[in-house]
């Protein structure tokens, strides 16, 4: 069993970006910007606010963090976003999820330019990334792409079986696995309306997790030798430690890592790059921006 190490990639990843970003700087050049919004005041939504300004910051780029009242309206919030769809500083928008009912969630992403769109939220990036075409890939799915590649799974014809069906998880990953030119996998989403769940997870060459259920994939779940990729971030009560819980994730750890070839762990897996990809894709909409 080799551990997939997200801690390692995600350092290598920002150190690269941290020296092309400061390559622009002494050409004198502006640097990415990206801005973050954040509607009312949950608290893990806070937490992925400020590790994303920290991580924009620690690399050089221009960051922008907005705090509004959960009470906003939509029709503030749509304006907000049309003022960093036209701000030149500004080459990445990012609405933090979930917003507050009485906002349309789709009505702000569809607002968001599609070229400044870095969560790949858009339906047109949605769409482009369906047929094949050059897009953003949402971050934590493009993070599971760069990380097999790393490691050098072999991911052609292998079958990649994907539980959970989210629009951030579950159904861009499931596309961007079986694209031809791409991973080519053979692809089977499978969700909570499955009678037998572990019927169809026991046929994975790799599986991956995402349901947001803690430790929900134990060892009979999977066959021998499969690779494991844990998109799960649950907290669980744990009065050991100081907070009084602790992050696990959809899988049960200890159980299934003896049975697989590889396995991310969590917290230190996916979850640690998916904030290096958000820092990429904002690279990469400058050049897609500033070239122009
Ligand atoms: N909420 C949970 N994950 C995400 C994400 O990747 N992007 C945004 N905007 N909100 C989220």
């Amino acid at each position: 069993m080799e551990l997939i190490d997200g801690k390692k990639l995600s350092k290598e990843l920002k150190s690269e970006l941290e020296s092309k970003i400061s390559e622009l700087k002494n050409k004198g050049k502006r640097v990415p910007g990206l801005v973050t919004i954040l509607v009312g005041d949950d608290p893990a939504s806070q937490t992925y606010i400020n590790s994303k300004s920290k991580a924009c910051n620690k690399l050089g780029m221009y960051s922008i963090v907005d705090r509004l009242p959960a009470e906003t309206e939509e029709s503030e919030l749509l304006g907000l976003v049309d003022k960093y769809n036209n701000d030149p500083n500004i080459h990445g928008i990012l609405v933090q999820l979930p917003l507050p009912k009485q906002i349309d969630e789709d009505k702000v992403i569809e607002a968001i330019k599609p070229e400044k769109d870095v969560d790949g939220f858009h339906p047109i990036s949605v769409g482009n990334l369906v047929i094949g075409k050059e897009t953003f890939y949402p971050c934590t799915p493009y993070g599971i792409l760069l990380l097999l590649e790393r490691y050098n799974i072999e991911t052609k014809g292998k079958h990649v079986v994907i539980v959970g069906r989210s629009n951030i998880v579950g159904k861009p990953i499931a596309n961007m696995m079986l694209q031809k030119d791409g991973p080519n996998s053979i692809v089977t989403i499978c969700h909570s309306a499955a009678k037998d769940l572990a019927q169809y997870t026991r046929q994975a060459d790799i599986l991956i997790a995402a349901i947001g259920r803690p430790n929900y994939i134990k060892s009979d779940m999977v066959k021998e030798g499969v690779v494991v990729i844990d998109v799960g971030i649950n907290r669980v009560e744990d009065n050991s430690t100081e907070k009084g819980y602790k992050i696990v994730g959809d899988v049960d750890f200890d159980d299934v890592a003896p049975k697989s070839s590889y396995i991310t762990p969590v917290p230190g897996g996916v979850g640690a790059v998916t904030i290096a990809m958000l820092m990429k894709n904002t690279y990469e909409a400058y050049f897609k921006i500033e070239d122009e």
